[in-house]
């Protein structure tokens, strides 16, 4: 969805650049990335209002949690953020597909084809009718990646996949930490 078809609190919505430093009340993200992960697990929505902290610059806001409950398909957002290391700062910018499973629950996929790296795309019309499971493609060598990131053509390990963390209303996840997956 491009940004100028998106509801107005989405359009003005700033994908954070998390080099500003932002207030969120979410006691787990006091801990770091480890300490989102947990605390993205445990709960969905539940006290959030509890505290405040800084916004670790490698967390990226997506979006607002209500809008993404009522999107229907995938949703390609964008996102600006700051990965650090010992050595290096590095400036990042890129999107993830954002979808739900069968259950509702958010789940957020990196572009990255598990080939050689080329940025896969959600699947056409056309692809759709010849494979209805085929939720992502890839223009490269023709990867077809399912609703669950699994690869259905090729036997390639399945997209990566980010841990959805919902604070304060809204969806953040690490971007400095893709999770990689088997294929099974
Ligand atoms: S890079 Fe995607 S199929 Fe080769």
């Amino acid at each position: 969805m491009e940004k100028d078809q998106l509801p107005k609190k989405i359009s003005r919505r700033s994908f954070l650049s998390t080099t500003g430093k932002l207030t969120l009340g979410a006691a787990g993200i006091l801990a770091g990335s480890a300490g989102l992960f947990y605390y993205g697990a445990l709960q969905q929505r539940k006290g959030m209002e509890k505290s405040s902290a800084e916004i670790p610059e490698n967390v990226v806001n997506l979006g607002e949690f209500d809008w993404f409950q009522t999107a229907q398909g995938v949703e390609k957002i964008d996102y600006e953020a700051v990965i650090r290391d010992a050595w290096a700062t590095k400036p990042v910018k890129g999107f993830v597909y954002v979808t739900k499973d069968e259950t509702g629950k958010l789940v957020v996929f990196s572009p990255v084809c598990t080939h050689l790296g080329c940025t896969i795309n959600p699947s056409s019309e056309t692809e759709k009718k010849s494979r209805p499971e085929m939720l992502f493609s890839c223009p490269c060598h023709g990867a077809q990646y399912d609703a669950k990131g699994n690869e259905i053509r090729l036997q390639l390990p399945p997209l990566d996949t980010y841990e959805p963390i919902i604070a304060g209303g809204s969806v953040y996840i690490d971007i400095s930490a893709p999770i990689k997956r088997q294929r099974s």
